[in-house]
């Protein structure tokens, strides 16, 4: 069997990121109607409007502007197929030097904004039947991650939600749920310390950052067909933070 996206209609948060771009540029090679949101980074989002997919501006930290944004998917496309929460925010401290701002930050982005997007979107997806949610998650919540408890504690609320919706709405042929794409090189990785990282991935298994066009290939696969009886599960790339 083929894995072919071919009229789905998939909507992608942070589209513009390292994964959110090799997702969008598989899926719309695989046939799907693509619709991915970004922040700042306009250049990157007018390259993949090129390439045939649809961008829009959304401030995940704004539950108005999330509003604004649904109620414009619902109008413009009337389905959809998936749903894949993948931006995210960080501010890394440790605990004595994290201010109430990087954490509300952070919790507003990474957990608040994929509850509120589903809520609001649930009557697409309920239409398009059956339909998927993914959510993409760290081994920082499972694990913990010093110097970056909001993240860890979002990372660790979407799994919990993860499982919690594929039991709310496994009855409505929703299926949900969460990929760990391990540890790659992006904007997150930046911030580390190079030491740091080679530290990581000198006791890693598989000793290689995990690469985001192969987590994207299985996104392709999950988002299709051929994923039809999987729910409430998270996948993990190999990943290895300490
Ligand atoms: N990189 C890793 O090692 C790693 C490890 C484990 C899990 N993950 C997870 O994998 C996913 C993708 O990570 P990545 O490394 O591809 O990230 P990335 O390259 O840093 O991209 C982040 C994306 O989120 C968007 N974004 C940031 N703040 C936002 C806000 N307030 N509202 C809306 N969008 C916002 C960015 O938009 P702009 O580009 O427009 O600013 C960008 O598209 C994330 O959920 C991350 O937690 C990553």
């Amino acid at each position: 069997m083929e894995t072919t996206l071919k009229d789905k209609t998939i909507l992608i948060t942070g589209g513009t990121g390292v994964l959110g771009q090799a997702f969008v540029r598989k899926a719309i090679s695989a046939g799907a109607r693509v619709l991915f949101t970004y922040l700042k980074s306009a250049e990157k989002a007018r390259e993949l409007e090129a390439a045939g997919s649809e961008g829009s501006v959304l401030d995940l930290a704004d539950t108005r502007a999330i509003e604004e944004f649904a109620a414009g998917v619902e109008k413009k496309t009337g389905r959809l197929d998936v749903l894949i929460h993948n931006a995210v925010a960080t501010a890394d401290a440790l605990i004595e030097r994290m201010s109430e701002e990087q954490w509300d930050k952070v919790l507003k982005v990474d957990l608040k904004a994929p509850f509120y997007l589903t809520k609001r979107l649930l009557p697409l997806l309920l239409r398009s039947a059956p339909s998927k949610v993914f959510h993409i998650v760290s081994i920082a919540g499972l694990n913990g991650l010093a110097g970056a408890a909001n993240y860890a504690a979002a990372k660790g609320g979407l799994i919990a939600m993860t499982k919690t919706l594929a039991k709310e709405l496994g009855r409505k042929k929703i299926l949900v749920n969460a990929v760990n794409p391990g540890f790659m090189r992006s904007s997150i990785t930046e911030k580390v310390p190079e030491e740091i990282l080679q530290k990581n991935l000198a006791i890693s298994p598989l000793k290689a950052f995990s690469d985001p066009s192969e987590v994207a290939d299985f996104l392709v696969f999950l988002s299709s067909d051929r994923m039809r009886q999987v729910t409430g599960q998270v996948f993990h790339f190999e990943s290895r933070l300490f």
